[in-house]
């Protein structure tokens, strides 16, 4: 399954929607990659960019809500560490399976509906949060 970020995603601060954009053309790259049986080293090196590029926007989203003091922080926090470890298990099944791509492929769905679900449900509200400020 391949997904594109689609405008009905943005959460309306642009430095957010840039991230998910880059987001989600890197975890296609690697579904892509699964799908076309790329090399074992080429998939580990894609995941390991996944999983660094997750934890790096996950930190920026959470230091911006900081700053606009979102009370919503926490609740984000959590759903992001949890994520995070997803994502490892995610990394370390692909290591102990020798590099089945199928271990990559059946994540494919899990990841993005993660994401996508994540941003309409939790993310979105950062940027009502945020029109609600300029009134
Ligand atoms: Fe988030």
């Amino acid at each position: 399954m391949s997904i594109a970020w689609t405008p009905n995603l943005s959460v309306g601060v642009e430095r957010i929607d840039d991230q998910h954009k880059t987001w989600f053309e890197k975890a296609n790259e690697l579904f892509e990659a699964g799908r076309q049986q790329r090399a074992k080293e080429y998939i580990e090196t894609l995941l390991n960019f996944l999983d660094e590029y997750t934890k790096q926007h996950f930190k920026d989203e959470e230091n911006y809500m900081e700053e606009i003091r979102y009370p919503g922080l926490e609740a984000q926090k959590n759903a992001h560490a949890s994520f995070v470890n997803d994502l490892a298990e995610l990394k370390s099944d692909y290591a102990k399976s020798g590099g089945n791509i199928l271990v990559i492929l059946n994540a494919n769905k899990m990841v993005i509906d993660w994401l996508v679900n994540h941003i309409r449900t939790m993310d979105k509200k950062i940027g009502d949060y945020v029109k609600s400020l300029d009134k």
